[in-house]
């Protein structure tokens, strides 16, 4: 058995942030995304691993200092291999497949093929967070031996989703986000495959939206009468593809957090819940009430930070209130009258306030910034 992790794509849900980053590395709980998955695979016994990654491409930003329009290349690629390497710190053997351009989660299986070699695998979305792990899933695919099995789970709102219309543990039918849903079974990003899968993806035709779709891919392997079974989870999980549930995953995941502090926290400052503090981080007369975690080197001082907040490594806040947010590496916040909360901020972020005349909002922000100023 081999896995397929899915790191590539278009990422438009979350920009800005993946104007320059990859979104499978944005931290929950100061740890990327991806590495969750890449754990459970590993946990499940699994250990040679596909990563697909995009082509680097070239696009327009304004330079940080001059405002001026440059070309960048984006290679969130060069990024996921960075962090990833060859795997060995996962218990894993990674080789990266570079697909030319987001055309669906099918054409990722379709350019796997080689990789697969004939073996089952699992496809692991990069972007899904499972708290529970894909063990057991995978055990039951190996005992049951179907030609796929899928991964549901029970969903609010099934109009959103993709959705499974069952018959016992047997997948009938599946469809993309139907207007009146069968059933309230949601398909999960994790996916159970044997090599006839590969007939699927060659047999199908791209969608409206230009993409191979696994949904039509699996209801091809329907219709020519294979075996295609489902398993619902009832653990939490979440697909980080919007800001909202990125928040969400965060605050699930620090839900669980022990306290640990190896920076360094002076004597006015009060501590109450689950903390975690880097090593070389200095909390000064602030008031931390967890669960809550704030990275190596940071520095806050005179700051209020709340419950289900993540500060990456070499944070800086003074003067400021922060929960329920996430602030990746090496941003700063100072002096802000009003509190943030539910906020992604991205790296190299400078938020602040200034005595200059006129007073008024003056704001740099990179395409598809989202503020909310009240
Ligand atoms: P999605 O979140 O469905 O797609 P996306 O990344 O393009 O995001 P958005 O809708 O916000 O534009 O993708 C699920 C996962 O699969 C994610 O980790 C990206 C990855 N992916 C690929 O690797 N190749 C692809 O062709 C697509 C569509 C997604």
């Amino acid at each position: 058995m081999k896995a397929l992790v899915l790191a590539g794509g278009r990422g438009t849900r979350l920009r800005p942030i993946t104007h320059t980053r990859a979104k499978q590395l944005v931290p929950v709980a100061n740890k990327p995304v991806l590495f969750f998955g890449l754990e459970s695979i590993a946990a499940a016994g699994i250990q040679e691993v596909g990563i697909i990654v995009s082509d680097p491409r070239e696009m327009l930003q304004p330079d940080h200092r001059t405002g001026e329009l440059v070309t960048v290349l984006v290679n969130s690629q060069a990024e996921i291999r960075a962090a990833v390497g060859d795997g060995s710190r996962f218990g894993l053997k990674v080789t990266y497949i570079q697909q030319e351009a987001p055309l669906g989660l099918a054409h990722a299986v379709k350019i796997a093929e080689d990789f697969m070699a004939g073996d089952s695998f699992v496809m692991y979305l990069g972007d899904n967070l499972i708290k529970d792990g894909i063990t057991h899933f995978v055990r039951e695919f190996d005992a049951e031996k179907p030609d796929a099995q899928i991964l549901l789970a029970k969903v609010a709102r099934p109009w959103e989703f993709g959705v499974a219309e069952l018959e016992g543990e047997r997948v009938v039918r599946l469809e993309e986000k139907p207007k009146a849903p069968k059933s309230d079974l949601a398909l999960v990003g994790v996916y159970l495959f044997t090599s006839s899968i590969f007939d699927a993806v060659r047999a199908i035709q791209p969608s409206p939206r230009g993409e191979l779709e696994i949904t039509d891919a699996i209801q091809y392997m329907i219709s020519t009468k294979k075996n295609v079974r489902s398993h619902v989870i009832h653990g939490w999980w979440k697909d980080t593809g919007r800001v909202e549930d990125l928040l969400e995953a965060n605050r699930i995941v620090l839900a669980d957090l022990a306290t640990r502090i190896d920076g360094t926290v002076d004597s006015a400052t009060v501590i109450e819940g689950a903390v975690q503090i880097g090593a070389g981080a200095v909390v000064e007369r602030s008031h931390l009430r967890g669960p809550l975690v704030i990275g190596a080197n940071a520095v806050v001082k005179d700051s209020y930070v709340g419950p289900f907040t993540a500060l990456a490594d070499g944070v800086q806040l003074s003067e400021c209130e922060i929960e329920h947010s996430i602030v990746l590496d090496n941003s700063q916040i100072h002096d802000i009258g009003r509190r943030i909360e539910s906020s992604l901020i991205g790296r190299d972020v400078v938020v602040t306030s200034t005595e200059v005349r006129p007073a008024a909002h003056r704001l740099m922000l990179g395409d598809s910034s989202r503020v909310e100023l009240s």
